[in-house]
């Protein structure tokens, strides 16, 4: 036989009724167990999870079919039940819709109704199982054995997660871009006894005062120009679990106050309401700015910034734990590498020393897509990461030291360490994000400005140096050819766009390496 449509279970205590359902709906392909007795049918439907869908009468003898319902929803057992009943009863039927039946048919039923019925009810079925497994799936990536780094800072970054998340305390997340801010607020949820319920974050910097607003606390009905209707805030949204707030830094004096209102008091009026809406929401706050800075500049409430900053878990860059780095790109390997048919399962030795002295200015964040960089760069059928196929900024992370000498390189970029071989300290590729307290961090585009202008340089001025010959350029910087014909091709250069020697353009081109 043929995969069924789907598995169903028909209860009456009338024989020749089971025989009729059963037939119809055999014959439209699906599989079918009849029961006469409600008990009996109970027992059967509770102990067996495939099931898509019940069929039962509302009268029978032992065990009617609204009691059978509710005895199945009492033991966990979420199928969609449809109810038979006589014409007259359609009182009942409804008491029947209350107390959750999926639908319900007057007898004598229309069978084709029946069968469009039955094919809603497994349609639904299919999606609710979907949404229960997403909602598992989401649960075990978040939890907090996801979170990767063996390191001490992140050895005590577990332990305060662990603790924070017995409580409902608000905890601010400090850290540079790209250091885990969110999934740290996400394990902090999913780890809670709010885990059931919602995880709803929202991004302060993205939106303008206004909106934030109305996105936070909700709107009523013509509150301004443009208020058609009236909706729910994030807030309400997260009514029971968490609410999310990235970037808290950046929020607009009225709303820090309204913020500080509904943290103090647990309740909060949509914008344009009259209403205060209680509420039970914990708030995880997250920065990457210096916030005590922006206290003192009086940017941000000293009294908000107490009652977010309850606790405090602060991430460490990439940089101060670089014993993480291995355990880190196997994982992204693990998530990368075996996407759409490859088999990229590990990284040579050289192409982990590159990694491991590379800076990480972008973090983990940097470090996950040049893994997936790397795997996208391999070959079909390649196993193993090669330097040639890492981003070129993190591949001159040793290549500038054999630049360096031979033409003056921008001081921004290299420093120009003495040619000796394996020099042992990192050479930072791109001007550092954040000299000092180490809170402060450029925005990720930024960030990517930043690389791209600096590889731009490094290939043109090695281009140069060679009279534009890939090979030996390609030696200068210490990559392979293959690598060197990439970049240039992802630039964009050419000796007639970019090269100083042009002459009509040389003041120009100098002046863009210098
Ligand atoms: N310890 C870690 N283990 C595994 N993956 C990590 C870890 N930390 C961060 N990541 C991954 O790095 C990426 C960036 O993390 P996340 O978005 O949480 O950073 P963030 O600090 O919120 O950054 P931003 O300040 O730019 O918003 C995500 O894809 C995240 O899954
Ligand atoms: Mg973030």
């Amino acid at each position: 036989m043929e995969q069924p449509l789907g598995r169903l279970v028909v209860v009456d205590d009338e024989p020749s009724i089971c025989r009729a359902l059963s037939g119809i709906f055999e014959c439209a392909g699906y599989k079918v167990t009849t029961f006469n007795q409600g008990n009996a049918a109970l027992e059967a439907i509770a102990a067996d999870t495939e099931i898509d869908a019940v069929i039962t009468d509302l009268m029978m003898p032992d065990l009617n079919g609204i009691d059978l319902l509710r005895n199945l929803r009492e033991r966990g057992s979420e199928v969609p039940l449809l109810i038979m009943t006589a014409h007259s009863d359609v009182e009942t039927a409804v008491a029947a819709m209350k107390a959750g039946a999926f639908d319900y048919v007057c007898k004598p039923f229309d069978a084709e109704e029946m069968r469009l019925k039955i094919e809603r009810a497994i349609r639904q079925r299919s999606l609710q199982r979907e949404n229960d497994y997403l909602r598992r799936e989401l649960h075990t990536r978040y939890k907090f054995d996801n979170i990767i780094g063996y390191s001490e800072p992140m050895q005590e970054v577990y332990s305060l997660i662990a603790k924070a998340s017995k409580s409902r305390t608000n905890v601010l997340i400090r850290g540079e871009s790209g250091t885990g801010k969110e999934l740290v607020a996400r394990a902090l949820h999913y780890n809670s006894v709010r885990a059931a319920k919602r995880f709803v974050a929202v991004s302060c910097a993205a939106l303008p005062s206004e909106l934030l607003e109305s996105e936070l606390f909700g709107h009523e009905k013509g509150a301004f120009t443009g208020a058609l209707w009236q909706k729910a805030g994030r807030f309400e949204l997260a009514e029971g679990g968490t609410l999310f707030l990235d970037e808290i830094g950046d929020i607009a004096p009225h709303v820090q106050i309204k913020l500080l209102r509904v943290l103090q008091e647990r309740e909060f009026d949509r914008v344009g309401g009259i209403k205060p809406i209680r509420m039970d929401v914990r708030l995880i706050a997250a920065s990457n700015r210096d916030l005590e800075a922006a206290v003192t500049r009086g940017d941000f409430r000293e009294d908000l910034y107490y009652r977010v900053s309850v606790i405090q878990i602060k991430l460490p860059p990439l940089r101060e734990r670089k014993e993480d780095i291995p355990f880190l790109v196997e994982y992204f390997l693990k998530k990368y590498g075996e996407q759409d048919d490859r088999r990229v399962r590990t990284v040579d030795e050289a192409s982990m020393e590159l990694l491991q002295r590379y800076d990480w200015p972008g973090n983990i964040r940097e470090l996950e897509n040049a893994v997936e960089h790397a795997v996208v760069m391999a070959d079909e059928g390649a196993s193993t990461i090669t330097p040639d196929l890492l981003p070129l900024h993190v591949q001159l992370g040793q290549g500038v030291k054999r630049l360096a000498p031979i033409t003056e390189a921008p001081p921004t970029v290299t420093q120009a360490p003495p040619v000796n071989g394996n020099a042992p300290a990192p050479t930072p590729v791109v001007p550092p994000p954040s000299p000092g307290n180490g809170t402060e961090a450029p925005k990720p585009t930024d960030f990517n400005g930043v690389v791209a202008e600096t590889e731009r340089r490094m290939l043109i001025e090695a281009l140069e140096s060679t009279d534009w010959n890939l090979t030996r350029a390609a030696e200068l910087l210490g990559i392979s050819f293959r690598s060197m014909r990439y970049n240039v091709k992802k630039h964009g250069l050419s000796r007639e766009e970019n090269g100083i020697s042009k002459a009509n353009a040389a003041g120009e081109a100098s002046d863009a390496l210098a």
